[in-house]
């Protein structure tokens, strides 16, 4: 995978690319409160944070959160853009966490888990922070477990390259349960449509999505072309939802 640098490309476009509605939000909200204890409030950090598109959701639903994010740039644009009084945004990454040992009731990675590069690292600093019994809710993708976005299949070998961005599951359970972790819970979560294919092909343009810094200039104008002409037939069909893996795993 490229690695994607946040702090040069992604960051000015990234909420207006990636916005959710408040349907969607709610969804992801109450997804996660299935898998978590029902006392609150609980002490949550948003691991990968981004411009906390997930972080004043999470407050206002389960307790203070902080939000954990390595570029300054997405940093500052949740600062700005969602702030609440129960959230703070700190410099730090999934293998260095500035907070103090056994201080979190749940993290969550929405998709920032395929940009770590130091994974065991990560598995260790994550049950460091957490409380015994912690919760980890990784909303990540799976080679062997891909969503399939409808849009992908116009990118000549798009599936692929989508997919092989990620880890088969077995490979990140085996990461965390041979470092003393459990799994609590695998299921996958359909998010509301996010409206159109016309409005999903207007956020496609923005290309805040990993998998576009896979391709060539040439493998994505031509992908571009062929969805923009399949988008034309019919641009007010609703954009097809998809089901998005989570996986929840226990620290001992
Ligand atoms: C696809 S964005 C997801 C942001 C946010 N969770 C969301 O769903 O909108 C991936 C985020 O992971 C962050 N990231 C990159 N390396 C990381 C690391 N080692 N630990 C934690 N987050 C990291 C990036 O800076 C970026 O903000």
């Amino acid at each position: 995978m490229r690695r994607i640098d946040y702090d040069t490309e992604q960051y000015q476009d990234y909420a207006r690319g990636r916005a959710l509605s408040e349907r969607q939000q709610q969804v992801w909200i109450s997804a996660f409160g299935a898998v978590l204890p029902e006392r609150r409030p609980l002490v949550g950090l948003d691991v990968g944070s981004g411009t906390g598109r997930f972080t004043p959701a999470l407050a206002r639903a389960f307790g203070p959160v902080t939000g954990v994010e390595p570029s300054v740039r997405m940093r500052e644009i949740a600062q700005a853009q969602s702030p609440h009084p129960d959230v703070r945004y700190l410099a730090g990454s999934a293998e260095d966490m500035p907070v103090p040992s056994a201080s979190a009731d749940y993290a969550l990675m929405f998709l920032s888990w395929h940009h770590v590069p130091d994974k065991p690292q990560a598995v260790r600093e994550l049950a460091r922070v957490l409380r015994p019994a912690g919760r980890l809710l990784l909303r990540a993708n799976f080679s062997d477990h891909h969503p399939r976005p409808w849009w992908l299949e116009h990118f000549h070998r798009g599936f692929e390259t989508d997919a092989a961005l990620f880890q088969p599951l077995h490979e990140v359970i085996a990461m965390f349960t041979s470092d003393g972790w459990r799994v609590t819970g695998f299921g996958t979560v359909t998010e509301p449509s996010v409206g159109s294919r016309g409005d999903m092909l207007q956020r496609l343009r923005l290309r805040t999505l990993s998998f576009f810094a896979q391709l060539s200039p040439d493998e994505l104008e031509a992908g571009f072309r062929r969805l923009e002409e399949a988008v034309a037939a019919d641009p007010d069909a609703p954009a097809p939802v998809f089901s998005e893996p989570l996986l929840t795993l226990e620290r001992s």
